[in-house]
């Protein structure tokens, strides 16, 4: 199995370009399946989840072609198989799209029930709940979802909680309902728009998107287009907390600074100097840190709140803030499981149900550390950069699974990262 040996202490400087958004790409590839049209789909990060979709799509029958630039032309006119049960799609979270594309491209879909990162949890029943009011019939039996409609129809949907999944997934379908759907309690993230977005180049109607109320006024067909998905605000995240932890000096390209603004709140509450410009041609952030930063408190919530998937990079920063930080994760129940490896490489961290207290300590020490999720993996990569000595980190397929180059681009910036093994 592959692992990343690092040499920590040295701060990270340089530029790094931020890629493709991975929340955004997982949705708007299965999104093609209701062009019923060649569609192509530019800026895409070269990430694992990426590849696995392409490979779900393609035993489906489509057609796709996916270059190293992160250009994928996706072909869905030549799809053939609606039960999309195999193995693939179970380990993947976001496969939980293709039951919204395909209900509302067939009227039909058979899905295995979605894996991906175990931080407690994760139902799809809103999902479920959202189909159900859009006039389909919904079982699960055997681990598959099987959901059949005669016809769509627009509803009024409200979401007991605000979850990015079900929003998308609802609005997928919604799509080719007939009528109007209004979804409350909308999820506002920000590849909620870039869907909202990408829908609207295939001839979608949906307003709202972004706030808090969405409406989607259902067409009888979309078409195909060509779209450039959003840089990544959870990369660009874990690259600033990532120099702000090796208290380095870092430009991050390629961002949409809007979406950065509770981290970098977060990040200048602690004392790092973290300061927007733009070039001409881009948006950048500097961030620049040299000293120890100062205790503070996160609370997680959904957009324009702190991302829940900077919780556990941002806990492996504070590891070494001067005084005691408290992070209360409210949107997963079980996301500290980097929390037992920070504390082997000498963090004071203590978790209580959903609050985690971390007693700031001068520094952490290089060890033999394991990732068992994508974001606490790139937790373990943060901390491992700041540590005195060496780290090896394993389990790194989690990282791939999110991360396009991470050890090119972390090198770029003057760390000591090597992959050994495959
Ligand atoms: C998405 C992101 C993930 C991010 C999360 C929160 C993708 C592929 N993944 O995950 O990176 O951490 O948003 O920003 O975009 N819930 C239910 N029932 C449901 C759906 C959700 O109870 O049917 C609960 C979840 O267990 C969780 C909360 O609602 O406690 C929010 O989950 P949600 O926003 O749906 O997260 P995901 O779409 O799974």
């Amino acid at each position: 199995m592959a692992y990343y040996e690092i040499n920590g202490g040295r701060p990270l400087e340089g530029q790094v370009t931020i890629s493709g958004a991975k929340n955004a790409a997982l949705a708007i590839i299965p999104a093609t399946i209701l062009a019923g049209e060649p569609c192509v789909i530019e800026n895409l990060p070269m990430i694992e989840d990426v590849h696995v979709l392409a490979e779900i799509l393609r035993l489906m029958g489509a057609s796709v072609d996916l270059n190293d630039n992160g250009c994928m032309r996706i072909d869905p006119t030549t799809i053939t198989e609606f039960e999309v049960t195999f193995d693939m799609v179970s380990q993947l979270r976001a496969s939980y799209y293709l039951l919204g594309a395909m209900l509302g491209r067939y009227g039909h879909a058979a899905l295995a029930l979605p894996g991906g990162c175990s931080i407690g949890p994760r139902p799809i029943d809103f999902h479920i709940k959202g189909m159900r009011a859009l006039g389909a019939e919904v079982v699960t039996r055997n681990g598959i979802v099987y959901a059949d409609a005669k016809a769509l129809r627009g509803a009024d949907i409200y979401l007991d909680m605000v979850s990015v999944g079900a929003t998308i997934n609802i609005m997928l379908a919604a799509c080719r309902a007939d009528g109007t759907t209004v979804i409350a309690n909308a999820a506002k993230e920000p590849h909620v728009v870039d869907v909202a977005n990408f829908l609207n180049m295939m001839g979608a109607s949906i307003k709202g998107a972004g706030t808090d109320v969405i409406r989607i006024r259902g067409r009888k067909q979309l078409h195909g287009c060509s779209y450039a998905i959003i840089p990544d605000q959870i990369e660009a995240g874990t690259f600033m907390i990532a120099a702000a932890a090796t208290r380095g000096s870092v430009v991050i390209n390629n961002i949409i600074p809007t979406h950065l603004e509770a981290i970098s709140a977060k990040l200048m509450e602690s004392g790092v100097r973290v300061t927007e410009g733009d070039d001409g041609s881009d948006f950048f952030m500097h961030v620049d840190a040299s000293c120890r930063p100062r205790a503070i408190n996160i609370k997680t919530l959904p957009y324009p709140g702190f991302p829940t998937d900077l919780q556990q990079p941002m806990t492996a920063f504070l590891a070494t803030a001067q005084g005691n930080s408290f992070i209360v994760e409210n949107i997963f129940e079980d996301r500290y499981n980097h929390v037992p490896e920070l504390v082997r490489m000498g963090a004071k961290i203590t978790v209580t149900g959903r609050t985690a207290m971390i007693e700031g300590v001068e520094k952490l020490y290089g060890a033999t550390i394991t990732a068992t999720d994508l974001r606490a993996g790139a937790a373990l990569i943060v901390a491992a950069l700041a540590a005195e000595g060496e780290s090896k980190v394993r389990n790194i397929h989690y990282i791939d699974r999110g991360y396009e180059h991470l050890e090119q681009k972390m090198r770029a910036l003057g760390a000591d990262i090597v992959r050994i093994g495959r």
